[in-house]
């Protein structure tokens, strides 16, 4: 079901699958078995980044899976120890070659590194202008260091990477970035399975007929939240996937609003203002 799936447009207008999948902490042949299974169930998103150190892979898979270049999103990140002007720009090259292909959809600053953020984004900046890549975003970047990229930035951002679950709903980040145009992403979407088992998440899941991952996922990519859980299990790649066949009520969107408990799996990006 490829076509079922949503996406969203970028403010740049390129169109990006909602749902993706995340890709830290697999390497290897496992992590190209699990990308290919993905794509061939459908996914067309794949997000890496330089520190995840398996971007090789990711180019693998592509190339194994005889999909053409153009119908798979791909996003990755410049790493912390890379980050300056001149170091982004020989960074973005070596991820090229590591992914074996010529252009990346997506290019994240990783995290908003105080000595090194501003610099680093003018220099995704530059490869946007250049045209080597195909949007340009952040990751981690909370309320308050968009606040400060707004007083430099040439480009806005296109989307906005950060930690967001049911558990951490940051509504005024959510609302803040669709007043900017700047989709959000949410990272750990799963809270890496620790309230798989929360009971008001499973009732609503046996209310469905869906599992406690899917409610999770359909919740995000409903209220136009990106989403990229990881996963190397065959069955839960497929079992994230299957969330286009239905809708949860309004009611029910708000009820899952409420299971917000500051809950961090990540480090907090704040400390780095
Ligand atoms: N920008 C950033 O700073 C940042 C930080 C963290 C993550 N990310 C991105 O976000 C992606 C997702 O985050 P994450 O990997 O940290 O956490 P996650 O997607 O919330 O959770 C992944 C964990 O949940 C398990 N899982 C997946 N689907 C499941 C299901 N249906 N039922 C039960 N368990 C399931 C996976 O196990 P198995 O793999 O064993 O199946 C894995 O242990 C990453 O891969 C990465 O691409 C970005």
């Amino acid at each position: 079901m490829v076509n079922a799936q949503l996406y969203t447009r970028l403010n740049n207008g390129l169109d990006m699958p909602l749902l993706g999948l995340g890709v830290y902490d697999m390497h290897g042949p496992e992590a190209v078995t699990a990308i290919i299974c993905a794509l061939e169930t459908g996914y067309r998103l794949i997000d890496t980044a330089a520190i995840y150190r398996n971007e090789a892979e990711v180019g693998q898979a592509l190339r194994q899976s005889g999909l053409p270049r153009h119908q798979v999103f791909v996003t990755t990140k410049v790493s912390n120890a890379q980050q300056g002007y001149d170091q982004t720009l020989r960074a973005f090259d070596e991820s090229l070659r590591r992914l074996g292909t010529d252009y990346v959809d997506l290019y994240l600053v990783h995290w908003p590194l105080k000595a090194t953020r501003r610099a680093t984004w003018q220099a995704l900046e530059h490869l946007y202008d250049q045209k080597v890549l195909r949007a340009i975003g952040v990751a981690n970047y909370l309320e308050p260091f968009l606040d400060e990229l707004a007083t430099y930035a040439q480009v806005v951002p296109a989307l906005n990477q950060v930690e967001f679950s049911p558990y951490l709903y940051l509504e005024s980040l959510l609302r803040r970035s669709q007043t900017d145009g700047t989709v959000l992403q949410a990272y750990t979407p799963l809270a890496r399975g620790r309230r798989l088992d929360d009971p008001k998440l499973v009732a609503l899941a046996r209310q469905y007929g869906k599992t406690p991952a899917q409610i999770i996922l359909r919740w995000l990519v409903q209220q136009g939240v990106s989403a990229i859980p990881k996963s190397v299990t065959p069955k839960r790649i497929r079992e994230n996937f299957g969330i286009f066949d239905f809708s949860l009520a309004a009611a029910d969107c708000q009820l899952i609003n409420g299971f917000h408990e500051n809950l961090r799996v990540v480090d907090d990006p704040l400390p780095l203002l």
